[in-house]
C-alpha cells in the first residue's frame, strides 16, 4: 500500500470544493435533469430533488468524502481499511468507475465533434436529420474523437493531483458557469414566431420549467417522480462511483468536512437547475412542448442542434459555447472518474502514478473501442429488466448506475449506519473543531431512510415493479 505520509493531497479547501463540484456537475446534469424536470411536473420535481438533495445526497456524500479522509485510501483499499470482512465493497466501489469511464469518454467525444463542428461553421450540417446516427454509426471517426477525448483525461491525470486535477478544475469550472450563466440568460431572452403565426417565448419556457404542476398528480406518479429525482441526484453528485471517497482522501485534516461538503451540493444542485434554464426555454420557444420529449444522446446531439439552427446566423455561436461548456462539464467528471481507479490501482498495488494511469487508459482505450463499435460492427439490441432496450453503451450505464452504484450505497449505509456507527463519520467531520450540520438528520438517514430508499431504487431498476 502507498505511504500515506506521501499522498498528494489538494492544497486548500477551494481546490477540493471546485474538484469535486467539476465531478459532480457533468453530462448528467445537462442532459438527464432538464428532460425529467420537464418531464417530472417542473417546479414540483425541482422541489423533491432539492429536498433529497439536502437530505439523502448531503448524507451519501458527506458519508464518503469522511471516509476517504479518514482512511487515506482510495475505494479498493478503503472499506477494507474500515473493516476487513468489507473489502468486497471496495472491489465493487471501484469496478463502477472502471464500467463507467470507457463510455463517458465515447459520450465525451461525441462531444468534443460536435464542438469541433460548430467551430468549423458546421453546425447547420449538425442540424440536419440523420447527422448524428450517421456519425456515430461510422467506424473510425467516432474512435478517433473517444481517443482524443480520452488523451486529454489522461494528459492531467498524469500531471497529479495537485498540478492535474486540482490547477485544471480552478480554470474549467469558473470558465464553465460563466458559460452555463450566458447561455441561461440568452435562454430567457429568447422568442420565436413558427410556420403556424405562434410566438413562444424563453420566459414561457422558463415557466414550465419553474412552476409546479399538480395535473393528474396520483400517489403512484409522486413515487415515480420520487425515484427519477433519486436516481438522478444520485449519478449527478457522483456518489456511489469511489470518487468521493478519492477526493475525501486527498482532502486535508483542517479542511471544514461539512462546510465543503454543503458547498459541493449548493454547486451541482445550481448548475443542474441552470442547465434546465439553458435549455427548457430554448427548446420550447423553438420546437415547443414535443421538442421537451427527448432526453439523453436525443436531446443533446439532435435537438438542440436543431434549435441552434432555427435561431439564425446566432445559432453557431451559441452552439460553440455550449459544446464548449458540455466538453468542460464532462472533462472534470470523467477526470474524477479515471482518478477512482488509477488511485485505486495506487493505493493496493503500489504502482507508481504513471503506471496506474497507462493500465487504466489501456483498458479503457480497448473498452471506449467496443462501445463506439457498439453502433456499427456490434450492433444489436438487449432488452433489460427494466423494459428497455439496449446496445452496448446501455448495458454498460445499466449495469453501473442501476445495479452496481445502489448496492455500492446501501453496502454503505450498513457499514456506516450499523457497524462503525454515524459517530464514526460525525467525529471524522469534527475532528479539527468544525461542527458538522444537520448532525440528527444524517443520524437517521443513514441508518434507516437512505438504505430502505435505496433497496426501493434497486428494486425498480430490476424491474420488480
Ligand atoms: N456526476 C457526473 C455526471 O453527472 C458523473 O455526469
Amino acid at each position: 500500500m502507498e505511504n500515506n505520509t506521501n499522498r498528494h493531497s489538494f492544497k486548500g479547501s477551494i481546490g477540493f470544493v471546485l474538484a469535486a463540484a467539476g465531478s459532480a456537475v457533468g453530462l448528467g446534469n445537462i442532459w438527464r435533469f432538464p428532460y425529467l424536470a420537464a418531464r417530472d411536473g417542473g417546479g414540483l420535481f425541482l422541489l423533491v430533488y432539492l429536498i433529497l438533495a439536502l437530505t439523502f445526497g448531503f448524507t451519501l456524500l458527506m458519508t464518503e468524502v469522511a471516509i476517504g479522509r479518514k482512511t487515506k485510501q482510495s475505494p479498493l483499499t478503503a472499506y477494507g481499511k474500515l473493516r476487513k470482512k468489507w473489502k468486497w465493497l471496495g472491489v465493487i466501489a471501484c469496478l463502477v468507475p472502471a464500467i463507467i469511464l470507457p463510455y463517458y469518454c465515447a459520450i465525451g467525444g461525441w462531444v468534443l465533434k460536435y464542438l469541433c463542428a460548430y467551430l468549423t461553421g458546421g453546425g447547420s450540417a449538425a442540424a440536419q436529420d440523420g447527422y448524428f446516427t450517421s456519425f456515430i454509426s461510422g467506424t473510425i471517426q467516432p474512435i478517433i474523437m473517444t481517443a482524443l477525448f480520452l488523451f486529454a483525461v489522461v494528459f492531467i491525470i498524469l500531471r497529479g493531483v495537485n498540478k492535474g486535477i486540482e490547477s485544471f478544475s480552478k480554470v474549467l469550472m469558473p470558465v464553465l458557469i460563466l458559460l452555463v450563466v450566458v447561455i441561461a440568460v440568452f435562454s430567457l431572452t429568447i422568442s420565436h414566431t413558427d410556420q403556424n403565426g405562434v410566438t413562444r417565448t424563453g420566459l414561457q419556457g422558463l415557466a414550465i420549467y419553474a412552476i409546479p404542476n399538480f395535473s393528474g398528480m396520483t400517489a403512484g406518479r409522486f413515487f415515480t417522480i420520487l425515484l427519477d429525482a433519486m436516481g438522478q441526484l444520485f449519478f449527478s453528485l457522483s456518489v456511489a462511483m469511489g470518487i468521493m471517497i478519492t477526493y475525501g482522501s486527498y482532502l486535508h485534516d483542517d479542511a471544514h468536512l461539512s462546510a465543503s461538503v454543503n458547498q459541493i451540493e449548493i454547486f451541482d444542485t445550481a448548475i443542474a437547475f441552470l442547465a434546465g434554464v439553458m435549455i427548457i426555454p430554448a427548446v420550447f420557444t423553438f420546437a415547443g412542448t414535443e421538442g421537451m420529449e427527448a432526453s439523453g444522446p436525443g436531446l443533446m446531439f439532435v435537438s438542440l442542434p436543431h434549435v441552434f439552427a432555427a435561431m439564425g446566423p446566432i445559432g453557431n455561436l451559441v452552439g460553440i459555447l455550449f459544446f464548449a461548456m458540455v466538453l468542460f462539464a464532462a472533462l472534470t467528471s470523467a477526470i474524477s472518474i479515471m482518478e477512482a481507479v488509477v488511485s485505486s490501482l495506487m493505493d493496493q498495488f503500489g504502482l507508481s502514478r504513471t503506471r496506474a494511469t497507462l493500465l487504466e487508459s489501456g483498458i479503457t482505450l480497448i473498452l471506449s473501442i467496443v462501445v463506439c463499435l457498439g453502433y456499427n460492427l456490434f450492433y444489436f439490441e438487449a432488452p433489460l429488466p427494466n423494459g428497455t432496450t439496449a446496445q452496448i453503451l446501455d448495458i454498460m450505464d445499466y449495469l453501473s448506475n442501476n445495479l452496481l452504484m445502489p448496492v455500492v450505497a446501501i453496502g454503505t449505509c450498513i457499514l456506516v449506519g450499523w457497524i462503525l456507527t454515524p459517530d464514526a463519520v460525525i467525529e471524522e467531520a469534527e475532528k479539527t473543531g468544525g461542527k458538522m450540520s444537520r448532525k440528527r438528520l444524517y443520524r437517521v438517514m443513514i441508518r434507516y431512510i437512505a438504505p430502505v430508499m435505496l433497496f426501493v431504487l434497486l428494486l425498480k431498476s430490476c424491474g420488480v415493479f
